[in-house]
């Protein structure tokens, strides 16, 4: 078994709330991330696949294919967007960094299925200090 992860960047705003809180109790609650004029940040997303090398090519799988299909299901819809209002797989969806990575997860699970490997984690960066991590479970 062997396991490849690829990094991708993307830019982002987005903002933490819930409508029943006022101002004050979602920036209580939520921090800066609960500016109500929207704010954004630099996310590093890691994406992890596992299985086993083709002895013909010697590859798990051909990576460009893995950059392609991430940057096509992903990177492309959230690169320089409003993650609250203007990503598909993110509708009606809290963007904390947590659901971020579970809805990547399922974004990709089944393409990289297809392209005959495992989605092993999904990992997203927020800042440099913090980072979430999602196995599918
Ligand atoms: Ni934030």
């Amino acid at each position: 078994m062997i396991y490849i992860t690829r990094r991708e960047r993307f830019t982002a705003a987005h903002r933490l709330f819930k409508e029943e809180y006022s101002d004050e109790k979602n920036m209580d609650v939520f921090g800066k991330c609960s500016n109500p004029n929207w704010h954004g940040h630099n996310y590093e997303l890691f994406v992890t696949i596992k299985g086993e090398i083709d002895p013909e090519t010697g590859f798990l799988i051909n990576l460009v294919d893995l950059k392609n299909i991430i940057r096509e299901k992903i990177i492309t819809k959230v690169d320089h967007k409003n993650l609250n209002i203007e990503v598909d797989f993110l509708k009606n969806k809290f963007t904390s960094t947590e659901v971020i990575a579970i809805a990547i997860w399922e974004e990709l699970e089944n393409n990289i299925k297809q392209m005959g490997a495992s989605l092993h984690c999904v990992k997203i960066s927020e800042t440099e200090n913090n980072s979430v991590e999602y196995y599918g479970e």
